[in-house]
């Protein structure tokens, strides 16, 4: 597997629907690049747990927006995985629960919350070259990123995925929430490859994405050079 070196830390965004192998794919393509993996997700996950532990109404947007200036969080970057902790401590399964799954997307929805998250999702340049998943990140977390790509899949395929995975969940539910919300929803970045790998497997997904980007990096690379060669020349 190749090792991007580039000046210039760089963002890949990988976008899409609930189950259509974002975290699978974004997971591959940052392993195979050395890039550092952030998966959004989990930091609204986080979010939506610590309301629900501190007896904060998911549906009081006044008050989970409120929440989420107040607490106590840190970015950490620990084996190129970025991550919340809140209060020194890192929920990485309690985020993972049905309760936390039905309440996140009442807390995502949130104005106040989104722009908090998006600071925090920029900041994790800090930490290099980044994968990062979620629903925004190539319209409205990073719309400067060259590197956008929009996973989806039948919504039978997605249904089963999250099936085998031991979750039942009403994803045409959550999706459909997640596009018609006002602040940032879930739609298809400008210039984004959309990928429907319903037919797919990950190994497939994710080389799809790794070629585009190497293609690109490369057309980035001539172009540089060719624009170095006319200045030498002029
Ligand atoms: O990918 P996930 O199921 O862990 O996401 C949890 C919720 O967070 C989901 O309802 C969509 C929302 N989300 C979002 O609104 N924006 C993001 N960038 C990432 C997730």
């Amino acid at each position: 597997m190749m090792e991007m070196r580039t000046k210039e830390p760089i963002v890949i965004a990988i976008d899409g629907t609930s189950a259509s192998g974002k975290s699978t794919n974004s997971k591959r393509v940052a392993k195979a690049l050395h890039f550092v993996h952030v998966d959004t997700g989990a930091m609204y996950r986080t979010l939506a747990w610590y309301c629900l532990r501190h007896g904060i109404d998911v549906r009081d947007a006044q008050g989970v927006g409120a929440a989420c200036w107040r607490w106590k969080t840190a970015l950490q970057c620990v084996g190129a995985t970025a991550y919340l902790t809140v209060e020194g401590y890192h929920p990485a399964t309690e985020i993972r629960t049905a309760e936390v799954s039905a309440a996140v997307p009442h807390v995502a929805a949130v104005p106040k919350v989104r722009e908090w998250m998006k600071c925090k999702q920029r900041e994790c340049l800090k930490f290099g070259s980044l994968v990062m998943e979620g629903r925004d990140i190539g319209t409205n977390v990073f719309p400067e990123t060259e590197f956008k790509y929009f996973l989806d899949a039948r919504i039978e395929e997605r249904s089963r995925r999250r099936a085998a995975e031991g979750v039942k969940e009403d994803l045409a539910e959550r999706d459909w929430r997640d596009s018609q919300r006002a602040s940032a929803p879930l739609m298809i970045a400008l210039g984004a490859k959309v990928i429907n790998n319903s037919e797919m497997t990950s190994e497939q997904t994710s080389s799809l994405i790794l070629e585009d980007v190497r293609k690109r990096l490369a057309q980035a690379g001539d172009k540089a050079g060719r624009l170095a060669a006319s200045r030498v020349s002029q």
